[in-house]
């Protein structure tokens, strides 16, 4: 089978490396097609390095713009890039403009369409991420959910033909990276092993009001630990906006975004993990750190079931307090997340509907 895979964003070029490993283990053809969302080095370039996987077959350079601008040039230039290769199946991946943009493109051609990571949803539809997933289920033929809350939406919407529970890629990433984490740059970022926390603050409901920012910040700036705050491109104005204004920054340290293998190393030896990313989130819970959302709600609720992640408010009392319950860690860490299995079972459903 020859198979194109639409990737753009962060966490969809980590989640492209236990894929392509499996197509290609099993014979299939895999066409890498980046939309060039993300073009930073260290947002973009430094995944495929590091996880060793070829560099895009096409990269089709959208860069930032508005949501329907980048959307629209994703659509126009994705669907140039299928005309051209002519693949046998689709695959996008996740909630970003990338995806939705690569499924509109493959469903209207039409192209038998693959969504991976398919059925979350955190019931507010102000997300940007939460229409894209919507949108991108109900036009996709194949919907592989990575966990059982997830089918269980699929089913609520009248999906679940369609649908297989395949557990989550960026587990499989995680056993597969974990022995290379690069485990020196906790001592070359001046932190003492388990003895820290890690923060990451970007998503679009946080970064673009500037109130609940700074809620979370002096909440974060409030923590008795030193902690490190690697900052997206997304947040860094509001980061300067914030430390212009004098807000505090108690033992709060900056940095730039880190490579994956930095990451890992960097959720391994944190005390505990506050963050708004559903991918650093799932990476903590694998690392046996618990963590703190810094969001209204999760889409991986099965974590705060097992009473590994607290939500917190952008609030000094919300936040120390979900960091003081994160600090009872439970004794058991369910295997939520399919154990390292998921891209084998991806591969075996896309074989079994359009092989
Ligand atoms: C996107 C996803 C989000 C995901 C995140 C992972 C959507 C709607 N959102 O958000 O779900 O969690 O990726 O990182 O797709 N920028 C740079 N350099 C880059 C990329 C972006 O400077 O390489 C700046 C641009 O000014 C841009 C802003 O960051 O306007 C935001 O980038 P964008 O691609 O719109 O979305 P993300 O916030 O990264």
């Amino acid at each position: 089978m020859k198979l194109a895979h639409v990737v753009g964003a962060r966490p969809q070029f980590m989640q492209a490396a236990p894929l392509r490993r499996e197509l290609e283990a099993r014979g299939h053809r895999e066409i890498l097609i980046h939309t060039g969302q993300h073009y930073d080095y260290e947002m973009s370039r430094v995944f495929f390095e590091e996880l060793g996987i070829p560099a895009p077959d096409v990269n089709l350079e959208v860069g930032s713009a508005g949501h329907g601008a980048m959307t629209g040039r994703i659509i126009e230039a994705v669907e140039r890039a299928l005309l051209e290769t002519r693949p046998d199946v689709v695959i996008v991946d996740g909630d970003t403009n990338s995806t939705l943009g690569g499924a509109l493109a493959a469903a209207k051609l039409p192209l038998p369409l693959v969504h991976v990571e398919s059925g979350l949803r955190s019931g507010d539809r102000r997300m940007p991420e939460e229409v894209n997933r919507i949108v991108t289920d109900h036009v996709s033929g194949l919907l592989l959910a990575p966990t059982a809350t997830a089918i269980e939406n699929l089913e609520r919407e009248g999906l679940s033909d369609r649908a297989t529970l395949t557990g989550d890629l960026m587990c499989d990433c995680y056993i597969s990276f974990r022995e290379k984490a690069r485990r020196a740059v906790v001592g070359e970022l001046g932190l003492g092993e388990g003895a820290y926390a890690l923060i990451t603050l970007h998503r679009a409901e946080n970064t673009n009001d500037p109130e609940r920012f700074t809620g979370f910040m002096k909440g974060l700036a409030a923590l008795p630990l030193p902690s490190i705050f690697p900052v997206h491109p997304r947040a860094r104005a509001m980061v300067d906006l914030y430390r212009r204004k004098g807000g505090p920054m108690g033992q709060i340290r900056l940095t730039g975004p880190r490579s994956y293998l930095e990451m890992i190393a960097l959720e391994e030896a944190a005390e505990v993990v506050f963050t708004d990313s559903g991918g650093v989130q799932r990476e903590a819970y694998h690392a046996g750190a618990p963590s703190v959302v810094l969001r209204d709600n999760t889409e991986w609720r099965e974590q705060v079931e097992a009473g590994w992640t607290y939500l917190a408010m952008p609030s000094e009392e919300s936040i120390l307090s979900a960091y003081e319950k994160s600090r009872r860690r439970p004794e058991e860490r369910p295997d939520i997340y399919g154990g390292g299995e998921a891209a084998k079972r991806m591969v075996d459903a896309i074989e079994a509907r359009f092989g």
